[in-house]
This record gives C-alpha cells, sequence and structure tokens, in this order.
C-alpha cells in the first residue's frame, strides 16, 4: 500500500519524509489556503521533497481552464498528478490529460458508479472520501471495497487512493479493502506508530537490560 501524506506544511513533510515511509503527497485547495502560501511555490517546494507523486488540485470548473491550468502543474515537476474534481468537465479533462501523458488524480468521489467513470476516462488515481460519507451517515469504507471489486472485474488500471482518512483505523480498513493508496494527514500517519503495548513493553525491556549492567557498544 502507498501512503501519501494530505498536507502542504513543507517542515512537516520534510520531517516525516526523512522515515522513508512517504510515498507521496496530496493537496487540495483547501490545505493551500490553510497554508497562506503562493501554490505554484508549495508545490515545486513539496515536489522537491518527495520522489513520489504529487497531487496539485485545479481551480477550474471548465475543461478548457482545467486543461490549461493542469498542463502548467504539470510543468513544475514531473511528479505532479494533477488532481480534478469528478464532474463531467473534470472527466473530460481526464482523457483529455490521459492522452498527453499526463498523471490524473480524480477527487471527491462518493459513489462507485463516479470512480468507474473515472476508470473509463483513464485517471491514474481515484480519490473516494471515506470520512466525508461517515460523516454523512454513510458507510465511506464500503465504498473502498465497490470500487476494488467493480475495477478488478474489469481490470482498470486506476489506482484507489483513499481518501478524507480521519484515523489509522480507516488506514487499516482501507488495506484490509484493497486500497491501492492512502492519503493521511500527518497526525494520523504519526498515530501509525503508536500502540500502548508496545511503549509498555519497550520501557519493560530497557528497565531489564539497564539491571544487567551490560553494554553493547
Ligand atoms: O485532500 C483530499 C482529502 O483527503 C481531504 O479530505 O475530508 O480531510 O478534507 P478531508
Amino acid at each position: 500500500m502507498q501512503l501519501f501524506l494530505d498536507t502542504t506544511d513543507t517542515k512537516v513533510l520534510a520531517d516525516l519524509a526523512a522515515t522513508g515511509l512517504v510515498d507521496g503527497v496530496t493537496t487540495n485547495p483547501s490545505l493551500i489556503a490553510k497554508s497562506g502560501r503562493n501554490m505554484l511555490e508549495v508545490i515545486a517546494e513539496i515536489c522537491g521533497i518527495v520522489e513520489g507523486p504529487v497531487s496539485a488540485e485545479v481551480s477550474a470548473m471548465d475543461t478548457a481552464t482545467m486543461l490549461a491550468e493542469g498542463r502548467k502543474l504539470a510543468g513544475l515537476a514531473p511528479n505532479v498528478v494533477v488532481k480534478v474534481p469528478l464532474t463531467r468537465e473534470g472527466l473530460v479533462a481526464t482523457a483529455e490529460f490521459a492522452a498527453e501523458g499526463i498523471q490524473t488524480n480524480v477527487t471527491l468521489c462518493f459513489s462507485a458508479s463516479q470512480a468507474l467513470l473515472a476508470a473509463k476516462a483513464g485517471a491514474s488515481y481515484i480519490s473516494p472520501f471515506i470520512g466525508r460519507l461517515d460523516d454523512h451517515g454513510a458507510e465511506g469504507m464500503d465504498l473502498i471495497a465497490e470500487i476494488r471489486a467493480i475495477y478488478d472485474n474489469y481490470d482498470f488500471d486506476t489506482e484507489i487512493l483513499a481518501a478524507s482518512i480521519r484515523s489509522s483505523q480507516h488506514v487499516k480498513e482501507a488495506a484490509l479493502a484493497g486500497a491501492d493508496c492512502a492519503t493521511i494527514p500527518p497526525d494520523v500517519f504519526l498515530a501509525l506508530f503508536k500502540h500502548p503495548l508496545t511503549e509498555r513493553g519497550l520501557q519493560q525491556f530497557m528497565a531489564d537490560w539497564k539491571g544487567t549492567g551490560q553494554s553493547i557498544l
């Protein structure tokens, strides 16, 4: 499973990328706004921190302008993935990007039917929003399983990028459901390392080791 960070905080990203466990980054207009920075600058900086895919979202609602924006974003770095909304206009743009060899991440996916269309349009990634479906009273994880089944039925190449992740439980369940990738907020990524029994066990090991009076070096 590829683990992406869902962030524009380049300091936090650089710190967590040093673990060697960060495979890519996703951003969106809300995260860009939160950063308070110029979008083109922050995307270029992120692309210099991680070698993997970096999703940068278009702001236009019409196909022609999406294409112009996406081509500009793709020109920032070879690892830019152009993020487009799951609309009719977005999927027309997706098909053109695919023809031009530009990688795409189709975002704001909330149904298996939408995901089917995105795959047919040639999307590189599909981003089903688990947390927002949960917030809406649905079972967001069911959507991952449905998309997995449909994509496997027809051997689609589009990768399932589980998004709107709220917990380490979401990451586990998305992996069990067969998502290819998950994009994770930094605090959830850090939570993946943690378990109280690991901490307790380590304390005991260290206490027992100290009692031996030995040194390995
Ligand atoms: O960036 C895509 C997605 O992960 C954002 O989800 O619900 O946390 O805004 P959310």
